[in-house]
């Protein structure tokens, strides 16, 4: 039997919205789980919310809520969200449940039985007002390290520095601000030292975590590891430790559980499973992956292992470990309006776009993740929209058109089989960039097919050979809606719901990786008539962004110029006007001629393609051009350069467009845009030329 792989993200807490961090790791786990599935593996994907502890006690109370209501509010929300970011799990459930509390009971049994739970009496803070023991995040005081005042009981947010509650000078309850005191309790510990040997060689096994991350959790060993406090006193939000009085599993033992009661309650209401055991007992023959934020390396690669492997279960194989979330170069804060919640970003926004995003930037690594915003638009729009999406239009735009919805047959031999036949060649590519979490990887190859899929439709010029024979354009363009269909095969793990509306517009087949293997031109079965086409995905304005992130004025502009050098380097460059414009004096960007790096954000620079050039009468300076800028239908430009190009020479010349520049009369022609020049200007002046790209591909 083909081995089964079971997926997991880690569990959001009951206690808050989502935010655009968090959809980092639900989206790159979504892929991969999607990808999987395309592939024809046997793969299930589980989360839940997470449910006790003291800050969900203490946050409902405030409320005047029950915690099981206040929880019940974000599980309604939280899978909402998850779905409309089309994250799409086989089971969410809830810590807070019969499954997990049975499984947290036989888990805890057996480490006893195992004689690895040790009670033992320790002191800690403890608040006489409020009648409880306080968690150091509940602790308030001076730092014993710089002095800075209002400082959590564990670290300084200030110097850095790492401390016990009982350092801090000062110190007061949070919740009542008196004074605490110290009080002794019996505690229950899991006896994670007599696991070491165990634990370094689950680390040193090929594929378990990132190398790196391996070598950071020696440290760990080296100092010895400690013993670990499972059980907390109550008043406590979680499960009561049985054959104790007002004990409570702390809620870092019930957390993962939540994994296996999530596969439990799926088997039963599924019964596509017996029970989650056949996953989780030792000897299942199952892939166990955890993906997990790098902040929580230590409970899921320590602990997690050995509690299992104590409690006679199956280890996690692998350990897949994300960074975190900046927005502009900057640690998201609500503050600064940057940690955007799910929900307004749904409200306003299209999920491909955010997914697309993250995939075209994750790797494996634990490196953070970006949204810088202006490369945000800049790659959904250069990449998605007007490179795939402009390929699947335009050659389905034609075929649906003047072509009546037929495909043509395949063709024994020519530029459009090959076209093809290249494409299917880099698969493999994207199929071990998946496999791999280079998702980066695998849309730099897809943007690439697209991108020779825009420059074949480029040079075999459909549009006019249709009028000349059609049957070569049908052919032409039925080999581009070839690419177009592997593209959404390619693309389906990242942007599902776009590699469904193109397969709708080609009248065919979802198209998987499995279907992929071995398979030969043509792609499409040519007999069938196409859909109906309409863009995939509309451009992602700045507005729309803007609606959604409220920056503070200026508030991003020097970490979004530094993470661009090479283009803020550029922004004393003006561009040529029409008629060609005067050079910027040297040293222009110096004084009162400086702009803000917002400002030059503003100028959207795009590669195009002249078709067409001609004198514009009684102007000798100006010459009307025919641009293809990936839009569909080309633009006219009316540009000053006819001093230094005759039209013939242009046709074909790439080149790069200021794109967003209001329309302009000259001489009673309307024109769209502006052609980038460098040179002193009259006769001495080249033309831009972006290089080899599609038509539309943003310059940046
Ligand atoms: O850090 C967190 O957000 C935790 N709620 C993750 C728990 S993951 C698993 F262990 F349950
Ligand atoms: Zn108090």
């Amino acid at each position: 039997m083909a081995e089964r792989i079971l997926v997991t993200s880690a569990l959001p807490y009951a206690n808050g919205p989502l935010h655009i961090g968090h959809a980092v790791e639900y989206v790159q786990t979504d892929i991969y789980v999607r990808f999987l599935r395309s592939c024809g593996r046997d793969v299930v994907y589980f989360c839940a919310d997470d449910t006790h502890g003291t800050p969900i006690e203490l946050n409902a109370a405030k409320q005047g809520l029950k915690p099981e209501e206040f929880i019940a509010r974000f599980h309604e929300e939280h899978q909402r969200d998850l779905r409309d970011l089309d994250v799409r799990f086989d089971y969410f459930h809830s810590t807070n449940s019969p499954e997990n509390r049975h499984y947290a009971e036989l888990i805890y049994g057996r480490l006893k039985e195992q004689g690895d739970i040790e009670r033992r009496n320790i002191e800690q803070t403890y608040c006489e007002k409020d009648r409880r023991f306080l968690p150091d995040r509940f602790i308030k005081g001076t730092c014993p390290n710089c002095k800075a005042t209002d400082q959590y009981g564990d670290a300084c947010e200030k110097c850095g520095k790492a401390y016990a509650p009982t350092d801090l000078i000062d110190a007061r309850c949070a919740l009542c601000g008196t004074p605490p005191v110290r009080k002794h309790s019996e505690h229950l510990f899991f006896k994670l030292s007599r696991h070491a040997d165990f634990l370094q060689e689950v680390l040193r096994k090929p594929g378990f975590i990132h190398p790196g991350l391996a070598a950071q959790l020696q440290g760990f060993f080296e100092k010895g590891l400690a013993d670990w406090d499972i059980s907390r006193d109550g008043p406590y939000f979680g499960f009561a430790i049985p054959g104790e009085t007002d004990k409570y599993f702390y809620v870092w033992l019930d957390a993962p559980i939540g994994y296996i009661a999530t596969t439990e309650k799926w088997a039963k209401e599924t019964g596509k499973a017996k029970s989650a055991l056949d996953y989780w007992a030792a000897d299942a023959d199952t892939r166990i992956i955890h993906f997990i934020g790098k902040d929580i390396v230590y409970f899921h690669a320590l602990f997690w292992p050995a509690v299992l492997n104590v409690a006679g279960l199956h280890t996690p194989s692998e350990i897949k470990v994300h960074g975190h979330l900046t927005v502009n170069g900057e640690k998201m804060s609500k503050t600064r309006g940057t940690m955007v919640p799910a929900r307004d970003y749904l409200d306003h926004l299209d999920p491909s776009y955010l997914r697309y995003f993250y995939a075209a930037n994750l790797g494996p690594g634990v490196e953070d993740l970006d949204l810088n915003l202006k490369d945000f638009r800049q790659r959904v729009n250069g990449e998605l929209v007007n490179n795939v999406g402009n390929l699947a239009n335009r050659a389905l735009s034609l075929l649906a058109g003047p072509l009546e919805k037929r495909l043509a047959p395949g063709r024994a031999e020519g530029p459009g089989r090959a076209l093809v036949e290249a494409a299917l060649a880099r698969v493999p590519e994207v199929r071990d960039a998946f496999e791999k979490l280079e998702y980066r990887s695998a849309i730099r190859v897809i943007t690439e097919i697209a991108s020779a899929a825009n420059g074949f439709l480029q040079t075999a010029a459909p549009w006019a050979q249709v009028k000349k024979d059609a049957e070569v354009a049908r052919a032409d363009l039925s080999d581009a809606a070839d690419v177009a269909y592997l593209l959404g095969a390619l693309l389906a793990p990242v942007t599902p719901r776009l590699s469904e509306k193109l397969f709708a517009q080609l009248g065919a087949e979802p198209l998987s990786f499995q279907a992929l293997e071995g398979a030969k031109y043509p792609l499409l079965e040519r007999s069938r008539p196409i859909g109906t086409p309409e863009p995939l995905l509309p451009r992602l304005e700045e507005e729309r962004v803007n609606a959604i992130i409220k920056l503070p004025e200026g508030a991003a502009a020097p970490q979004a110029a530094e993470s661009k050098p090479a283009k803020a380097a550029n922004a004393e460059k003006k561009p040529a006007e029409a008629p060609a414009a005067t050079p910027a004096p040297p040293g222009a960007g110096e004084s009162s001629g400086e702009i803000e790096y917002d400002d030059f954000a503003k100028v959207v620079l795009k590669a195009g393609k002249v078709l067409a050039a001609e004198k514009v009468q009684k102007a000798d300076k100006l010459l009307k051009l025919t641009v293809d800028v990936g839009e569909g239908s080309p633009r006219t430009i009316v540009s000053g350069i006819a001093e230094a190009f005759a039209p013939e020479a242009l046709t074909g010349r790439n080149v790069v467009v200021v794109a967003n520049l209001k329309p302009r009369k000259l001489k009673g022609i309307e024109s769209r845009g502006m052609l980038l020049t460098a040179g002193p200007g009259g006769k001495e002046l080249s033309l831009l030329d972006p290089g080899d790209v599609a038509p539309g591909s943003e310059v940046k």
